[in-house]
């Protein structure tokens, strides 16, 4: 993506989002300085240089993979489409971009630096990628780049008291980083709606996928990842990431998994639906949607994420036992496994400038890896949630068949109304995600937000 900011109103009584996010993103730079200078001294190093880095070229091609910028240079700056540039910071002096734009007349070159951020910098030009190289300072230096595609004449090191420090920090979002999640939020609610009516007017999954990016303004490249897009019993992969280009005879159910990015920032959201007269189904998103409120509401400073995953899977069993699914109880299914099952993947993970952003296990700032509950193996998050972190809040209950064959052949399975779940079972699942951002006090759902702003 260009760094063009839209003219939309950010805040009352502002002209344009550019002008709001000027004095915040000085402030963000203040404080990735200080989070620098404290990490260089940590990790014994006088400079630290980012790379924006290189696309990855497709074997015996000459063309390359879609480039995503390092997220440690994102979030420095805005700038989502650099490739070869570099961030250089030395404690003390004023931060420097290298800024390459080649001479190259077979594609678009990136921008001339221009906006909000430039203030902030030293900004030098130059043509190649061996010119920036060769401007970068020597001695002690912290290279945080990835180790493929090499960058020739400079090696990586992202040596792990220095990156460990940054990634520590990197879950404290700044107030310039929660705006731009904002409106990575009101960009992916805007685009919700376009595909919801999509599917209500029985597009195909191709078709839905259109609608939401035509609405979004983004291709499927600047996304955050990619679309999950399902109609009926599709519902049921949890990353169904195929389109089908013939809508289905009926429309009963639609998942949706989709975000949209702004300035390098993600959004993460998933809503399901119900086409009328579909009452059994809707009951159950009804249920699913008040217990995921629940849950984003304790989002609050000192609740352990792992502590509410398991919480969750004790309401989803609730859920499961009011609908008539399962016949035990909430805790002996949270114990057997059967809330597994219909809940297979963890309630949330991080998400900043990238959706699965880093840190969700990190004990401390110099690392270490606080473990999953057992037997929750895809949880991405274990931490207590503090002010500043943003994470998402994504329960599901689904039908899949792979799962639900292991429980047949268990004791349980007497306890499971096999009707109810082959009615079920060709609506797919129930996902709906939230991401939401912990305060000092009741917690800011950036997504319902965005949504109740459209209305
Ligand atoms: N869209 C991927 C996820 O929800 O984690
Ligand atoms: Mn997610
Ligand atoms: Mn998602």
């Amino acid at each position: 993506m260009g760094i063009t900011l839209s003219g939309s109103s950010l805040i009352p009584g502002l002209k344009s989002m550019s002008q709001a996010l000027a004095p915040l993103y000085a402030q963000h730079i203040i404080s990735l300085r200080q989070r620098a200078d404290k990490a260089l001294t940590l990790g014994g190093f006088d400079h630290l240089l980012i790379a924006a880095s290189m696309p990855l070229r497709k074997f015996l091609d000459d063309q390359d993979y879609v480039f995503v910028a390092n997220p440690h240079f994102r979030h420095w700056l805005p700038l989502t489409d650099a490739p070869g540039s570099w961030v250089v910071y030395t404690p003390g002096g004023k931060p420097k971009l290298i800024f390459v734009q080649p001479h190259d007349y077979w594609h678009v070159v990136p921008a001339a630096p221009s906006g909000y951020w430039v203030d902030q910098f030293d900004i030098t030009t130059v043509r190649t990628n061996a010119e920036a190289v060769a401007l970068l300072p020597q001695g002690r230096r912290a290279v945080i780049a990835p180790e493929c595609p090499s960058i020739e004449g400079v090696e990586a090191n992202n040596p792990p008291a220095v990156v460990n420090y940054l990634h520590w920090h990197r879950s404290y979002k700044t107030p310039y980083e929660l705006e731009l999640m904002r409106e990575a939020n009101r960009i992916g609610a805007r685009a919700h709606r376009a595909a919801e009516q999509a599917f209500r007017a029985g597009e195909s999954e191709f078709g839905i996928q259109l609608a939401y990016l035509a609405a979004a303004g983004q291709t499927e490249a600047e996304l955050p990842y990619s679309n999950i897009v399902c109609l009926n019993e599709h519902g049921a992969v949890l990353h169904y990431t195929h389109f089908d280009r013939t809508p289905p005879q009926q429309h009963r159910s639609f998942l949706i998994d989709a975000g949209a990015s702004k300035s390098g920032y993600a959004s993460d959201i998933t809503r399901t639906h119900a086409s009328a007269g579909h009452q059994e189904f809707q009951a159950l998103i009804d249920s699913v949607e008040r217990a995921q409120q629940g849950f984003a509401a304790k989002v609050q400073a000192g609740q352990s994420y792992s502590e509410l995953h398991i919480h969750a899977h004790h309401t989803l069993a609730e859920v499961l036992r009011e609908h008539g699914l399962i016949r035990m109880s909430a805790e002996s299914a949270v114990q057997s496994g059967v809330s597994s099952a219909f809940f297979p993947h963890g309630l949330g993970h991080p998400i900043g400038l990238q959706v699965h952003d880093v840190a969700g296990f990190q004990v401390d700032e110099s690392g270490g890896f606080i473990a999953r509950p057992e037997g929750h193996p895809y949880l991405r998050m274990t931490r207590v949630l503090e002010p500043g972190m943003v994470v998402t809040i994504e329960p599901g209950l689904y039908f899949i068949d792979m799962l639900l064959e292991s429980l047949r052949a268990q004791p349980v399975s007497n306890d499971i109304d096999w009707n109810k779940v082959a009615a079920l079972r060709p609506y797919g699942g129930i996902r709906i995600e939230d991401d939401v951002a912990c305060t000092d006090g009741a917690p800011e759902n950036l997504t319902r937000n965005a949504f109740a702003a459209l209305s």
